[in-house]
């Protein structure tokens, strides 16, 4: 039996990681085996490959080598955990994946996306999560509550009209595929945004 490929996608401060602790455990409280993992990453080759592209030194880089850097982690990814656990049955549960690439490289970066689309074909053949929830959170919030985190990487060091075409791209992908969006209003206090989580968890395994 294949498993089930889940993703959570969402800009600077929108909560991702206690809200993906929270899809995490809310699955396996149902006794779903799931291996958790993240873009760009998951693999010891895809770390390295992750530790490059955030790294402030590396300021040259072009937007296509950034672009293909990402979709390299992705193939070793996909190639090492994703497919293999998939195809044992596990499901997978993703921090990012490729909407974010449409998100940073295509609305942040201006890449067309026919250019990010021809990669994608490449590199998943096909391959689509079956359900990515989008925590969404205006720009100035989510910067705000990032802010009082470390220092920042290399995407992080963006100014403001970064992240507003970040978002807005998010937001069309959403509108571009409604079958496999959730969109979550995580500018509301935690405990609202995992309320919500769970309604839409809850619908979700009820129509499989
Ligand atoms: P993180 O902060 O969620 O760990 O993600 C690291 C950064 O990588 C984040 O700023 C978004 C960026 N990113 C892209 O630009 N394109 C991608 O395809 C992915 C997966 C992440």
């Amino acid at each position: 039996m294949k498993g089930r490929f889940i993703t959570i996608e969402g800009g600077e401060g929108a909560g991702k990681s206690s809200n993906l602790d929270f899809v995490r455990r809310y699955l396996e409280q149902r006794g779903v085996e799931l291996v958790t993992t993240r873009e760009p990453g998951g693999t010891p080759l895809g770390e390295a490959i992750r530790a490059i592209l955030l790294d402030r030194r590396n300021r040259e880089m072009a937007d296509d080598t950034e672009l293909l850097l990402m979709f390299a982690a992705r193939a070793q990814h996909l190639a090492e955990r994703i497919l293999p656990a998939l195809e044992a049955g596990k499901w997978v549960l993703c921090d990012r994946f490729t909407d974010a690439t449409y998100a940073y490289q295509g609305g942040g970066r201006g890449i067309p996306g026919e250019r990010i689309a021809v990669l994608e074909q490449w590199v998943q053949k096909g391959l689509q999560p079956d359900l990515t929830l989008l925590l969404d959170i205006p720009v100035e919030q989510g910067l705000a509550r990032a802010g009082a985190r470390s220092a920042p990487d290399r995407f992080e060091s963006e100014r403001i009209a970064f992240f507003e075409r970040v978002r807005a791209a998010y937001l069309e992908q959403a509108r571009r595929f409604p079958e496999r969006y959730r969109v979550i209003d995580a500018s509301r206090p935690l405990a609202q945004v995992q309320r919500s989580l769970a309604e839409v968890l809850e619908a979700w395994l009820a129509e499989r």
